[in-house]
């Protein structure tokens, strides 16, 4: 394994590099909770590289206006919630054009085998998802984003903890294969659930785009009118007691998770402090951490996205930023597996 001060593009300090798909037109509360509001502390510990998975996005087929709009939005979430583009690296994965390149010579190091097993994939199908070849190897896009950069650590959620084995596998391989110093082997920097928040109709089950109806979704883009009422009108249950207990009280449980994530409090503070209230007071409460959270991100949304002629503007300089690495990792990577050079004229 490389360690990182050997890479001739080593960096001060760790690099580290996310990304997420643009796949909505707003987060929602346990998006926000599970992954961005992680990546902002980051920041100040590591050189970090947040970007936009465009590419990815287009495993499934989308209305290319959306994949356009979604991309923006996805950016401008990222500087909303605190990702400060001008010590991280903001950018769109296909401004990037050495992601497909690297992805191309991984692929021809996988075996069909390994992205049949996994998990995503499998579940995708199961589902009926018609399955293109994109689809298939995405995974090998994601090896390509995360090698490229010669990335420490990966912050992502457990549902990506496959997706981080196969691309250390592929570095393990390729450096075996073309020499040690072709790829850094990156950790898993799995980001824990602190905070799993369930739906607030059906609180038995996880809050989700796709699955939860609208009252039972706290979007970041919702007016606070609008979160609020959502919010009084979460389901809880009838013993009238604030208490943690996710099995029999997982409204009021939720409710509490909600809280606790957002103002920092511990849930144990909570509940001491709200003995003897009413659901009423703790919904009110829960009301005002989320608007004061949420109003914020809103209007910093909105400014950024009345200009997205700027916003692109910071997309390209961090795509710049992105490009000087990658560049260099490439030369590495097809000199190792015996591409010829361009030189001369
Ligand atoms: N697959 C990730 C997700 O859906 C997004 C992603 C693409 C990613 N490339 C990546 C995350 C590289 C981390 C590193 O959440």
């Amino acid at each position: 394994m490389l360690a990182m001060s050997e890479t001739p593009t080593a960096p001060a300090r760790p690099r580290i590099l996310s990304g997420m798909q643009p796949t909505s037109d707003s987060l929602h509360i346990g998006n926000f909770i599970g992954a961005l509001n992680n990546w902002v502390p980051l920041q100040d510990e590591f050189d970090a590289y947040y970007f936009v998975a465009d590419l990815h996005a287009l495993t499934v087929p989308t209305d290319p206006e959306v994949i356009r709009r979604r991309s923006r939005i996805t950016a401008a979430q990222f500087i909303a919630a605190g990702i400060d583009p001008e010590r991280s690296a903001v950018f769109c994965q296909s401004h990037v054009q050495e992601h497909p390149e690297l992805m191309w010579i991984l692929a021809c190091q996988t075996a069909f085998g390994e992205m049949g097993r996994m998990t995503q994939f499998k579940d995708k199908t199961a589902k009926g998802q018609n399955a293109n070849v994109g689809l298939f190897i995405y995974p090998i896009l994601m090896a390509a984003d995360i090698l490229m950069y010669d990335a420490a650590y990966v912050p992502v959620g457990e549902d990506q903890r496959q997706h981080l084995e196969i691309t250390r596998d592929l570095a393990v391989r390729v450096n075996q294969r073309f020499g040690e110093n072709t790829l850094v082997v990156p950790e898993p920097y799995i980001l824990k659930e602190s905070a799993k928040i369930q739906d607030l109709q059906d609180p038995s089950m996880k809050m989700s785009k796709t699955n939860s109806t609208p009252k039972g979704l706290l979007e970041l883009m919702d007016e606070p009118g609008k979160l609020t009422k959502k919010i009084k009108s979460a389901v809880t249950d009838t013993d009238g007691e604030i208490r943690y207990d996710p099995e029999n009280k997982p409204g009021v449980s939720n409710l509490l998770v909600i809280h606790s994530a957002l103002s920092g409090t511990k849930i144990a503070d909570l509940e001491r402090r709200f003995v003897g209230e009413g659901y009423g007071a703790l919904k009110g409460e829960v009301a005002d951490v989320v608007t004061s959270t949420f109003t914020p991100f809103r209007e910093r949304m909105n400014e950024l996205l009345a200009d997205p002629a700027e916003l692109d503007r910071t997309l390209a300089k961090g795509a710049d930023r992105a490009r000087e690495i990658a560049v260099v990792t490439m030369d590495r990577v097809r000199n190792a597996v015996g591409l010829l050079p361009v030189t001369g004229l």
